[in-house]
């Protein structure tokens, strides 16, 4: 079954607010592997479960026609509010039932999404759509992020984490395919030409509030707020003030270098 979240309004307006795009290690791995594939330039391509256009933004700095898809319209609208170029357009839709012709598509692509998606349906409806010769790659971020600040990274990184393992407890059940590090994504990916990368380290910049920003746009961190808002909401303070008494200074806009590790299944189909 899909699992829909990230619907409201509000969660949109934050997760576009606070969530980063792919960084350039994650880009480098993705832009490569099509030029070992040889399936770039792509003419088409689909950006699944896209959110408010992280991923999909970077796309159509380098591909001819990138269509970005979600279940859910705020997110989708978020999308279209944001400053694109003239080559993206969005679309709803579930990434089970995609609107695109039997083999049209030369690259799809899912940044942390795919784990939400019914996977099997997601798996069929991607081989039907895209083409011979074609890829598909899906990517996440894992949850074991460090935040860095002159030579306080590990005291900081101790509070960041502290408090990020209080808000995962709230993780819903499909968090399990981003600890295991897309494992049985991989394993259900249609094509024999496949490989797993999980070693991809992007370093984001970013400030106080914006760290705390992305602990409020997680999803678990949402469940968290509909169980317990009082609790929530204090976690996300006790979180800003021990992050700038460990740093010693008082404004929430220093900026920190935030690292996450992502994990990429790329996979190519045979023509
Ligand atoms: C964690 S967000 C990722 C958004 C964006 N790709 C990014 O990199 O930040 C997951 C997105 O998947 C979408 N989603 C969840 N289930 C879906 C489904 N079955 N079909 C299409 N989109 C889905 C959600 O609405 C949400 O926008």
């Amino acid at each position: 079954m899909a699992t829909q979240m990230f619907e409201g309004r509000g969660h949109a307006a934050v997760y576009q607010k606070y969530r980063f795009a792919p960084g350039k290690e994650l880009q480098q791995t993705i832009l490569g592997y099509l030029q070992e594939k040889r399936a770039n330039p792509a003419e088409l391509v689909v950006d699944v479960g896209c959110g408010s256009g992280q991923g999909t933004r970077f796309l159509a700095e380098h591909f001819k026609k990138v269509v970005g898809t979600d279940i859910s319209e705020a997110q989708i609208q978020e999308a279209r509010d944001e400053a694109s170029m003239p080559n993206v357009s969005y679309l709803v839709c579930p990434a089970e039932e995609l609107p695109f012709e039997d083999a049209s598509v030369d690259l799809l692509t899912s940044f942390t999404a795919a784990h939400w998606f019914d996977i099997e349906k997601f798996m069929r409806e991607a081989n039907r759509v895209v083409k011979p010769g074609g890829c598909i790659v899906l990517s996440t971020y894992t949850v074991d992020m460090s935040v860095r600040y002159g030579n306080c990274s590990e005291k900081l990184t101790k509070v960041f984490r502290e408090n990020w393992d209080l808000i995962l407890k709230y993780a819903h059940n499909r968090i399990k395919h981003v600890k295991d590090d897309y494992k049985e994504i991989f394993e259900a990916l249609p094509f024999p030409d496949k490989k797993r990368v999980t070693n991809i380290f992007d370093k984001i910049p970013m400030t106080v509030a914006d760290v705390v920003g992305y602990m409020e746009s997680a999803s678990p961190y949402q469940t968290f707020m509909k169980n317990d808002p009082e609790a929530a909401k204090s976690l996300l303070q006790e979180t800003e003030k021990r992050m700038l008494e460990t740093m010693g200074v008082s404004s929430r806009e220093t900026p920190v270098e935030f690292y996450v590790r992502h994990v990429c299944v790329l996979a190519c189909k045979g023509r």
